[in-house]
């Protein structure tokens, strides 16, 4: 891979671990990679170019990659005429990027937290201007964080941001809740939290064996009729997957607000 890649707010969280994940899978050479950064300089990247001068930066690279917040966006959004673009913010939609960066070579991913130990979940979605080898490139390098799928329809990336793009957030308030609750019956809380944190890790373990149907698991526990079909029974019907169906209809209103905002 020849081509350099420019990470504008790669100072940021995400910027970083997606930067690193590039590194140390062999995506890019640290020569062939510049990240600019605004109060903090990105630390622990020997050899990468590190600067504030967003135009240098948009002007240098081959690939400009947005990796600020959307409402930091307009300050960053420098024409790059014919260059490939690939954003990681949501809510700025394809056809807004492709106006203000003056090119069609556009691309919108989505990652999540999980990025940073490379099990991201990340939806992409091209522009029609992006060509198979642009979108070859989105896909390796976010191959670096994790899983990839590219999707047809934009408005499904806005729908995975409040699905995937909350990473470790759903599970973590199921979590909480079930810590909670041993607390709250005697358990010593570090007992709690390690017992309850080690069950999601086996159940990520075990979902990347097999990558399974979850409704089919949740059967199979109910099928024994034994302790776990009474905890999954009396959790349904207390309205778990209404209360999921709330949540995710109130993530995707936030998104489509977030959408009017920065592409009126
Ligand atoms: N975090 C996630 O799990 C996640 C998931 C999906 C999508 N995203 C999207 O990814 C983007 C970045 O998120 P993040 O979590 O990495 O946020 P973040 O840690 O705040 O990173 C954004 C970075 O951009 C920098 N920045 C702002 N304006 C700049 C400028 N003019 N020049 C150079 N750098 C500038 C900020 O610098 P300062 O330190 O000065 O503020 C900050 O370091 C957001 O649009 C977010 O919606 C994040």
């Amino acid at each position: 891979m020849n081509q350099t890649l420019g990470i504008v707010g790669g100072g940021g969280w995400l910027g970083g671990a997606i930067a690193r994940a590039a590194l140390n899978r062999g995506v890019l050479r640290p020569e062939a990679l510049t990240l600019s950064w605004r109060s903090t300089p990105p630390r622990n990247m020997p050899g990468v170019r590190l600067t504030q001068d967003n135009r240098a930066l948009c002007d240098g690279a081959d690939i400009v990659m947005l990796s600020v917040r959307p409402e930091d966006w307009p300050a960053v959004a420098h024409p790059v005429p014919g260059k490939l673009v690939i954003s990681v913010m949501a809510g700025v939609s394809l056809e807004t990027m492709a106006r203000a960066h003056q090119t069609t070579r556009v691309i919108r991913a989505l990652p999540n937290a999980a990025a940073e130990v490379g099990a991201s979940y990340t939806p992409l979605v091209a522009w029609f201007g992006a060509t198979k080898a642009d979108r070859d490139f989105a896909r390796r390098l976010f191959e670096a964080c994790g899983a990839v799928d590219e999707i047809e329809d934009e408005a499904h990336l806005d729908y995975l941001s409040g699905l995937t793009g909350t990473g470790p957030a759903y599970p973590s308030l199921m979590a909480a809740a079930m810590v909670e609750d041993a607390v709250a019956r005697g358990l010593p809380e570090a007992i709690a939290r390690r017992a309850v944190n080690m069950m999601f890790v086996g159940t990520g373990r075990l979902i990347e064996t097999g990558n399974p149907d979850p409704a089919s698991t949740v059967e199979t526990f109910m099928a024994y009729r034994g302790v776990t079909a009474a905890g999954l029974d009396a959790m349904t019907q207390a309205g778990l997957p209404q209360a999921v169906r709330a949540g995710l209809s109130a993530a995707l209103a936030r998104t489509m607000q977030m959408n009017d905002a920065a592409n009126s």
